[in-house]
């Protein structure tokens, strides 16, 4: 049977709240984003939904984007997927949006539009998990759920000195429990758990030196007072990443660009890509591969190598910009049905193609 997870001194975390409160509220640590100006339970969520993989000055735009085209949760249950994917193109993680077009029609048919202010309710909704339900219900409602991420768990376990692997779930649930029972229920909720993340992003950093001195918990962090603060949260390491080769083929052909667009289920699923196999392929390989096409190319460029990263696949991309002449001996249509022609304009209009494409954006239409 698995260990339950020992926190040590827990009757310390009472004592961090003031301090923490305090702190936030003081003049410039509160930082101006706009999710926080008008904290309404749909702005709540959706900003939390994009900051999940991504830094709040980067999310900014988008938040502003999404909100001016999809100003509740209706417009959202009812917008195109392809308006859904343009919206969120750049940020990554597409099944984010998606679950979050889910929801919201899960909101509309059984919650009279309005999300609900219940905890297990939340969690059933597609994409919202502990963190994204506290966050919403502490921001939105003052309901006195910590939201746990990477940062209050590490403020937390040096304050608290303690050695527990962040990366185990039941530390989570365990650091969630003892903050639980010392959260106000009023709207202090939220400023606490953002006191917490912007504590983590500006002060008790995860990688270098934390800046103790400037800390509003100095005082009390046990983890300081052993100087200990850099050897602390302990985190098990991940899986590696798997490492896959892939060729990208920028088709050109009349001013036009050949997309495909990807399987329904899985990686990027139901997106537009360039199409591209598995493999380095060199210019013999690629040669080969047009004339099994019956395609000529008029030009034949290699693009320099990239590389993109998802959460568990690592990418590493070749490219090839393949100038087809307007006589070609074989029709491209012909050799794959699926392929679509992008222009410049409805390359950057139409289609959603993920931020792992856009290296290759600048050598298309040149
Ligand atoms: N990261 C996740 N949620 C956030 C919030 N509400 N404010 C700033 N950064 C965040």
């Amino acid at each position: 049977m698995k260990q339950d997870i020992h926190l040590p001194h827990t009757n310390i975390l009472p004592a961090i709240i003031k301090p923490l409160l305090t702190w936030y509220h003081g003049q410039s640590n509160d930082r101006q984003l706009p999710w926080r100006l008008a904290p309404t339970p749909y702005h709540t969520w959706l900003s939390e939904i994009m900051l999940q993989q991504t830094r709040a000055s980067a999310v900014i735009p988008y938040y502003e984007r999404f909100l001016a085209a999809l100003p509740d949760i209706a417009s959202l249950a009812n917008c195109e997927d392809e308006q859904l994917m343009k919206l969120w193109q750049g940020l990554g993680y597409y099944s984010r949006a998606r679950n979050l077009k889910k929801a919201a029609i899960v909101i509309q048919q059984q919650h009279h539009g309005e999300l609900p202010q219940d905890f297990t309710a939340l969690l059933a909704l597609p994409g919202i998990g502990r963190y994204t339900a506290s966050a919403i219900g502490a921001i939105s409602w003052g309901k006195p759920w910590p939201a746990v991420d990477g940062n209050i768990l590490r403020v937390t376990m040096r304050v608290l000195a303690a050695d527990a692997d962040i990366a185990a779930i039941r530390t989570k649930t365990t650091v969630e429990q003892a903050l639980a029972s010392y959260y106000p229920a009023d709207s202090a909720a939220g400023d606490l758990n953002q006191a917490f993340m912007d504590l983590g992003a500006s002060i008790c950093l995860p990688h270098g030196a934390p800046h103790c001195p400037r800390c509003p918990l100095r005082q009390l962090c046990l983890a300081h007072d052993q100087g200990k603060e850099q050897l602390l949260p302990i985190k098990a390491a991940k899986k590696a990443r798997r490492i896959e080769q892939r060729t990208v083929l920028l088709l050109v052909q009349n001013h036009a660009v050949a997309l495909h667009q990807r399987p329904a289920k899985g990686l990027l699923a139901g997106l537009w890509e360039f199409p591209n196999l598995a493999g380095r392929l060199d210019q013999s390989a690629i040669k080969a591969w047009l004339e099994e096409h019956k395609l000529t190319a008029t030009r034949l460029e290699a693009l320099p190598p990239a590389r993109h990263i998802f959460s568990h696949i690592e990418w590493q991309l070749t490219g090839w910009r393949i100038e087809l002449g307007t006589e070609t001996d074989g029709s491209i249509a012909e050799t794959n049905s699926q392929l679509v022609w992008a222009a410049r304009d409805e390359l950057a209009e139409r289609y959603s193609l993920p931020s792992a494409f856009h290296y290759y954006l600048p050598n298309i239409f040149c």
